[in-house]
């Protein structure tokens, strides 16, 4: 952004600056009164909910397919470690260096408060995709900020294995994964093979009968560019 002092001190009378700045401010005011209603909705209905009891009202927040989505990443102690930086940096300030959800920040964002990694009912609740969904992306109607712009895709992966270990003192020691607790419904992302590039393609008629295609010709003569 440019400095644009020059508009201060040229002819362009007061009123017009005023204009400009309103003009500016609808632009993403619309957006952003949008933005709050619909993050108004969501949060009065999680928190309704939870009200009543429904703890499973959060699973409504993450696409059914990341629900049985296991983590690709083994929880090897670089893993584990690594996780655990990515939690101590960016992490405690709400869900506190104990993983308890009581951060610095917490006396301000209660409603609802950081999650309690250290509560095996709330590692029970999320499958390891709907972590990596919540991280990812937030979760809406909280204080749960998007990392997809900071943390790497293996960032996330790898923190999500660490928070694994939070009930059992992975915060306070070296994170191992016999530490992990375990979501319930896990199952191994499934990969598509490609076929074409795995199934030996029929020889091209006129290659021969070993299916090595003839060298072409070389071309003679003088090439000028
Ligand atoms: C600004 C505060 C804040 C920060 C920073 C923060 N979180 Fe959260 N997080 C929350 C809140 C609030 C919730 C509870 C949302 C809820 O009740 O559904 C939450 C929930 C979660 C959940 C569970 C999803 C859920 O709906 O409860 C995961 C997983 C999570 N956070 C991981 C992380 C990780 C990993 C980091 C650091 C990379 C992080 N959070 C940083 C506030 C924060």
């Amino acid at each position: 952004m440019p400095q644009f002092s020059y508009y201060y001190t040229s002819d362009l009378p007061n009123a017009e600056i005023g204009q400009l700045v309103s003009y500016v401010q609808s632009l993403g005011g619309r957006a952003a009164d949008d933005r709050v209603a619909r993050q108004t909705t969501l949060k009065q209905k999680l928190l309704g909910e939870r009200a009543k009891g429904n703890q499973d009202i959060i699973h409504e927040w993450f696409p059914t397919t990341w629900r049985n989505v296991k983590n690709p990443l083994d929880a090897t102690q670089r893993s584990l470690l690594h996780g655990k930086t990515v939690f101590l940096t960016n992490c405690v300030g709400c869900h506190g260096l104990q993983g308890d959800g009581k951060g610095p920040a917490e006396r301000w964002i209660n409603n609802p408060t950081p999650r309690n990694f250290t509560d095996i009912n709330a590692q029970y609740l999320f499958s390891d995709g709907e972590m990596y969904d919540a991280i990812l992306y937030g979760v809406d109607g909280s204080s749960m900020p998007a990392w997809g712009d900071i943390l790497t895709v293996n960032d996330i992966w790898d923190v999500t294995n660490f928070l694994r270990t939070v009930p059992k003192g992975g915060i306070n020691r070296e994170p191992t994964a016999d530490m992990m607790v375990s979501a319930p419904d896990y199952k191994p992302i499934q990969l598509t093979p490609i076929q074409t590039m795995l199934t030996p393609q029929p020889p091209a008629p006129g290659t021969g009968a070993t299916g090595q295609a003839t060298p072409a010709a070389v071309p003679t003569g003088t090439v000028t560019r």
